[in-house]
């Protein structure tokens, strides 16, 4: 699986570093993560026409927010903000996150057939087919325009996490039943 980021064609993978020490400096906020039924992730996300401080904070709180629940990606909806925000990182380190904003799929190609799950679907888990490479334009907090591709888990998320700014959450695409994560423990309590 590999993660490639540009911007103006050149590799730039430092970008994904330097956000990831900025955030670090920054004092941790955590945001209450919306959940299944909430009307809030079935609405469309409105696009960004500019940085302001107030989607900076808001940026780094998602980072937050992602990290303290070991989560791969979170769309700004699901902290309760219709704009059009992702952030995603599926390194075992947790060190490479990567900030969209606006996303747009450009292409999609492969296939993949396997479990997903949501943040905001929490205890479930589902089959989800999805194209196995994924290639986005979109622009970094700094407001630069990035394209981003990648394959595997990485372009599972980008897929996942860019529906939910048009609303679409990963149940609507589960082939079969929705898996209940926590049934064990569940059935550790009731016994
Ligand atoms: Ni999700």
């Amino acid at each position: 699986m590999g993660i490639k980021i540009w911007k103006e064609s050149v590799l730039k993978t430092d970008m994904v570093f330097e956000n990831a020490l900025e955030q670090e400096a920054e004092s941790m906020a955590l945001r209450t993560i919306r959940t299944i039924g909430d009307e809030i992730l079935t609405k469309k996300c409105r696009k960004l026409t500019e940085m302001k401080p107030r989607y900076q904070e808001l940026i780094g709180d998602m980072l937050d927010t992602m990290y303290n629940v070991q989560g791969v990606g979170l769309a700004a909806p699901q902290v309760g903000i219709l704009k059009q925000i992702v952030v995603i990182d599926v390194s075992e380190e947790g060190d490479s996150s990567v900030i969209l904003i606006n996303p747009e799929i450009v292409e999609l190609s492969g296939e993949q057939t396997g479990q997903e799950g949501c943040l905001s679907v929490p205890g479930k888990a589902g089959v989800v087919t999805r194209a196995n490479y994924a290639r986005v334009k979109a622009l970094n907090e700094k407001m630069e325009e990035i394209v981003v591709e990648g394959e595997g888990l990485f372009a599972r998320a980008l897929q996942h996490e860019i529906d939910h700014l048009s609303g679409v959450m990963y149940v609507s695409k589960v082939q079969g039943q929705l898996l209940d994560t926590r049934q064990e423990e569940e059935q550790e309590e009731q016994s």
